[in-house]
C-alpha cells in the first residue's frame, strides 16, 4: 500500500473509532435516563403501613393520646368491615330489625359480647387496643 492511503486508511480508522466511541456514549446516556424513567414509573403507588410501625405514629386510626376515641371514629375504623356489609353475618348497623333480638338481652350483654367476641364476631372488633369504654361507643353508634 501506498504510504498516502496508509495514511488515509489510518485517519478514517481514527475517525470511526471516534464516531463509535461518541455513539456509545450517548447511547449509555440515554439508558441511564431511560432506566430512570422507568423506575419511576415502576415505583410502587402507595406504602403499607401498619399499626405500630414508625410511619403509622400520625395516623389518626392510631391512638394519639389518652383521648378517647368517638364510637363513630372506632367504628368507621374497626367495625364498619363486618357490620356495614353484614359480612359474616353480622348485624347491619342500625338495622332494627337485625337488632331487635340482640338487643333484647341487654345493652349491657352486647357489650360483653362485642369485648370477648361471640360467634364469627372477634373480640373487641379487632381493635386490639380499644378501652371498655371506646367499644361501648361504638356499639352505641351502631345500635338502631
Ligand atoms: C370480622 C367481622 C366483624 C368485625 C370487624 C366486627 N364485628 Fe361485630 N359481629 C360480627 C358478627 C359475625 C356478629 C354476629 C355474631 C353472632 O351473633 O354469632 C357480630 C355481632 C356483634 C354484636 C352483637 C353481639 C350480640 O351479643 O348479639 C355487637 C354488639 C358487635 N358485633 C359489635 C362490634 C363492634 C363494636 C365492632 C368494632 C369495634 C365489631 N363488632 C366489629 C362480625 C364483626
Amino acid at each position: 500500500m501506498q504510504p498516502i492511503y496508509r495514511s488515509i486508511s489510518r485517519a478514517l480508522g481514527l475517525l470511526m473509532s471516534l464516531v463509535l466511541f461518541s455513539l456509545t456514549q450517548q447511547a449509555l446516556a440515554l439508558s441511564e435516563q431511560k432506566l430512570q424513567a422507568i423506575s419511576e414509573r415502576i415505583k410502587p403507588v402507595g406504602d403499607v403501613c401498619l399499626q405500630g410501625e414508625e410511619c403509622a405514629k400520625n395516623l389518626t386510626v392510631a391512638k394519639a393520646s389518652d383521648e378517647p376515641r368517638s364510637g363513630e371514629q372506632i367504628y368507621n375504623t374497626f367495625c364498619t368491615a363486618c357490620h356495614t356489609s353484614g359480612a359474616a353475618g353480622a348485624p347491619i348497623k342500625g338495622n332494627a330489625g337485625q337488632w331487635k333480638d340482640r338487643i333484647a338481652k341487654g345493652v349491657e350483654t352486647l357489650y360483653t359480647n362485642a369485648t370477648n367476641g361471640v360467634g364469627a364476631m372477634p373480640a373487641k372488633g379487632l381493635c386490639s387496643d380499644c378501652s371498655a369504654d371506646e367499644i361501648k361507643a361504638a356499639v352505641d353508634f351502631m345500635l338502631p
